[in-house]
């Protein structure tokens, strides 16, 4: 059998051979579908590109009927498990697990950029007091651009590594500083002894001790997180950083694009809503009721559902599992208790079965960070610090891709044409 698609345009009687590569159709050949030579062409409509491959990568794979998440092709339980998040970031940058010397140099290389110009700090005392920390995250990064110059050759191997550890490494001093800024406290600056996810910590809550040692379970369970939220291929910052590094602009200035994507309540804001619903319920014995209201269509059950997941998100069960170790420790959330009767009813209920409705990684997230002391404004920030690995990943792939080009959708125009200028006065 050929891997071609017919198509017969009823218009013309006329019938076209298009081959098929990877399940898929190119959209540019529907142009040569046309009614008369100087028709433009047929071209594909897909609003919120719900149903198109926008690239080829090798970067991160998402079964969503069976709920598989794989970076590089190692599952996510694995590396959850095994791995850390700067050694998850190597393979999912690199494309493979990084050998002992090869890891040594990368934690050297991330861990001596994480100090940032003092002017930066003059940036942030800009902000007003109460600024959201997202809001000064997303600013910072961009500001950063002005400070590396450098990174605007793109088009150059050894430049775009270098602001590949800068992004890595700085990303979360900025977050830090935010928080700081935000609470009215001084600035701390990295400490180079400690881990990854450990220097975070004490850039957070250092107080007057001359040095911060970050309880081991709080900085296993962050690095769960950071290993959890690092990647998840085309979702829409992935998609904001491809398409503002397209047309070659610096990766600070895509990245703050891409953190711009992420801050809205749709992306990166959906674990804030949870915790809010859950406050909301209030006690276990109210779920019944309010599982009621969501099957009829008064709100949504936050932290459930997913464009791509339509079985268990496997992130939410590795937070779950982290959850209780981070809560032998802090003690019980109590909304813990809302939400895993919440989960109970919801999956033996038909109408969530039906639609497949399960946990998203944003359920559990939220009680999770709560417990380890971040207010809710915190909580995008937290998901951006990893997530750089991967938008500079998707950039990176993007960039030495011969195939792609600047990103430049085309649209279906709806209002007239050769409309005649009406002086204001006569309108
Ligand atoms: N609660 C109740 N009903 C729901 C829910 C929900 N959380 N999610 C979907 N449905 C219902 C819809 O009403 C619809 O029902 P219908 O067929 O009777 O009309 C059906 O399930 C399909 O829903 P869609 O909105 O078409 O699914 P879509 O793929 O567009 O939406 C989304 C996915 C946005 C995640 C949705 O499930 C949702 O709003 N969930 C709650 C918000 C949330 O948790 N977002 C975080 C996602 S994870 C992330 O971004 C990191």
């Amino acid at each position: 059998m050929p891997d071609t698609l017919s198509v017969t345009d009823n218009r013309t009687g006329k019938t076209y051979e298009l081959p098929i590569t990877d399940g898929t159709v190119r959209a540019m050949d529907l142009r040569q579908i046309k009614t008369d030579a100087d028709d433009f062409g047929l071209m594909a409509y897909d609003p919120a590109f719900t149903n198109t491959a926008s690239c080829r990568s090798a970067i991160t794979y998402i079964d969503g009927e069976r709920g598989i998440l794989e970076y590089r092709g190692y599952p996510i339980e694995q590396l959850a498990e095994q791995s850390t998040y700067l050694e998850t970031a190597f393979l999912i940058l690199y494309g493979h697990l990084p050998t002992q010397a090869e890891l040594d140099a990368w934690t050297h290389n991330i861990t001596y950029h994480t100090f940032v110009h003092e002017n930066i700090k003059k940036f942030l005392e800009g902000f007003r007091y109460d600024a959201h920390p997202m809001g000064m995250l997303v600013g910072t990064i961009g500001a950063l651009s002005t400070f590396y110059p450098d990174a605007r050759h793109v088009l150059d191997e050894e430049s775009r590594e270098l602001q590949t550890w800068r992004l890595i490494a700085k990303v979360p001093t900025l977050a830090a500083f935010a928080y700081r800024h935000n609470r009215g406290m001084p600035f701390v600056y990295p400490d180079n002894d400690l881990s990854f996810a450990g220097n975070f910590l004490s850039m957070l809550w250092k107080m007057s001790e001359s040095k911060y040692t970050p309880d081991p379970v709080l900085e296993r369970a962050i690095q769960v997180l950071f290993i959890l939220h690092a990647d998840h291929e085309q979702n829409c910052s992935a998609n904001a950083m491809r398409a503002v590094g397209s047309s070659r602009s610096d990766p600070y200035s895509a990245t703050a694009a891409a953190a711009a994507a992420l801050y809205g309540p749709l992306h990166g804001g959906a674990n804030e809503e949870v915790l809010h619903m859950l406050m909301e319920i209030g006690h276990k014995e109210r779920v019944p009721e309010f599982v009621k209201k969501f099957k009829g269509g008064e709100g949504r059950l936050m932290g459930f559902g997913h464009r791509v997941y339509k079985n268990y998100d496997p992130r939410a069960k590795i937070i779950k599992r982290t959850a209780d170790e981070v809560f032998d420790l802090t003690g019980r959330n109590p909304l813990l208790d809302i939400a895993l009767e919440l989960e109970r009813i919801a999956l033996e209920d038909d109408y969530f079965i039906e639609r497949k409705l399960y946990p998203n990684v944003d359920f559990y997230s939220g009680i999770i960070y709560q417990a380890l002391g971040f207010p809710m404004e915190m909580f995008p920030v937290l998901f951006a610090i990893p997530r750089t690995s991967g938008w500079v990943a998707q950039w990176r792939e993007m960039i030495t891709d011969p195939e792609q080009k600047i990103a430049r959708p085309r649209q279906i125009y709806t209002d007239g044409h050769k409309k005649d200028y009406v002086p204001i006065g006569r309108r």
